[in-house]
């Protein structure tokens, strides 16, 4: 492998060539601007000037995050937070969304069972919040562990009439490992028998003890269905998205996560993307997953048409040449030509990856019948 010269790398860390020079040479070795660093070298400099060395001493192209140069402070921009809605089947995350939004999703669902992640991005006390809507069936723990990791904060809906279930825990876990901050909705307060104080009683045991008892997490007992303390639980959630000081930098290439995917008879391709940092503009190439293409219709949550997406925006694309999976990441290039490049060397990355995983397996399988 061909390493970083002197040139690139001081490009890299805002410093001229003679310092880079200079530096090695006080460690002892000789450069010029054209010679090409070995890893410890960049090391040696990397450390010299406070920067993370992985990310600079070998840049594999079909790794988004070697691509992503980081942002300069002055760039950032306040935005607004991703909420993710989780919690055990039928506790009302659906219906919950649904009242924020003020519109009928969880009636059009089939069987009223959320089949995937919709995103969806609303106006509170004119302030933008997304709001990312999992399934509660046991069979989407991926989906809930994807929607926990784009997210800034967790929701976790616990219906008062039933209590901590199975996907009510392992929200719990999600949340924890992606370290973001939870705040417990205790839904249903409107049913008879109703015990909003043994969920917080159960809660407590797996470590969320609430502010009101001297813990440190939020809890907020609600009715999705009439709309009773949903005002206050948004407040609650601009309140926590404040303090996390979120931002980003909408004056870059876009990139960030596939929400969902699938193929529509007449588009094509269709993949909603959570943007997480940068602006999506149709026209724009783009490699998303495995997949490439040049954004061609940008639609927003309420099927309207959009000439850019922002940081924290949900929008559905079309224009790319094959589905993308959901988790996928996905971002903007400069070229066509260069998305193209990175996108097959990303699918023949992959397509290797998966041979050397089924010919392991044959080697196992092998050693087992011995
Ligand atoms: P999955 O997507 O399948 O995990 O379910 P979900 O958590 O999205 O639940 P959903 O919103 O679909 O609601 C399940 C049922 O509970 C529906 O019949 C809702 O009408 C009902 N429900 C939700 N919230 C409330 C509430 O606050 N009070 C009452 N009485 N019923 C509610
Ligand atoms: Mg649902």
């Amino acid at each position: 492998e061909e390493g970083i010269t002197v040139d690139e790398l001081a490009q890299k860390i805002n410093h001229t060539p003679a310092e880079v020079i200079k530096v090695l040479f006080m460690l002892g070795t000789m450069v010029t601007i054209n010679t090409a660093l070995n890893d410890e070298q960049v090391e040696l400099i990397c450390l010299e000037y406070g920067y993370e060395p992985k990310k600079i001493a070998t840049v594999d192209e079909t790794n988004f995050e070697d691509l992503i140069e980081p942002d300069k402070e002055e760039d950032l921009v306040p935005r607004p937070p991703v909420v993710t809605i989780m919690g055990h089947v039928d506790h009302g995350k659906t219906t919950l969304l649904d009242y924020i939004r003020k519109s009928h999703v969880a009636e059009g669902e089939s069987g009223g069972i959320t089949q995937h992640i919709g995103a969806y991005q609303v106006d509170v006390n004119g302030k933008k919040v997304t709001f990312l809507d999992t399934p509660g069936h046991e069979a989407f723990t991926a989906m809930r562990a994807r929607g926990a990791q784009v997210t800034d904060i967790v929701i976790i809906v616990v219906a008062a009439d039933d209590g901590v279930m199975p996907q009510t825990r392992e929200a719990i876990d999600h949340a924890k490992a992606a370290g973001v901050p939870i705040i417990v909705a205790v839904n249903k307060i409107d049913k008879p028998g109703a015990s909003p104080d043994r969920i917080r009683t159960e809660m407590s045991e797996f470590g969320l003890m609430p502010e009101e008892w001297g813990g440190d997490v939020v809890y907020q007992d609600i009715s999705a269905k009439k709309g009773t303390g949903v005002q206050d639980l948004l407040e609650a959630i601009t309140v926590v998205a404040e303090m996390a000081e979120l931002k980003a930098n909408p004056n870059r290439a876009a990139y960030g996560t596939v929400v969902e995917a699938r193929l529509d008879k007449g588009r094509g391709p269709v993949a909603t993307l959570l943007v997480e940092n940068g602006t999506l503009h149709p026209g724009d190439p783009i490699v998303v997953g495995t997949t490439y293409g040049r954004v061609r219709q940008m639609t927003g949550d309420n099927g309207r048409t959009l000439k850019k997406a922002t940081p924290a925006t949900p929008v559905a694309i079309t224009g790319l040449n094959e589905v993308p999976e959901a988790g996928d990441k996905f971002m903007v290039f400069d070229s066509d030509k260069t998305a193209r490049h990175i996108g097959e060397a990303r699918a023949e990355k992959k397509k290797e990856e998966e041979r050397n995983t089924t010919s392991a397996m044959s080697l196992d399988d092998l050693y087992n019948q011995i």
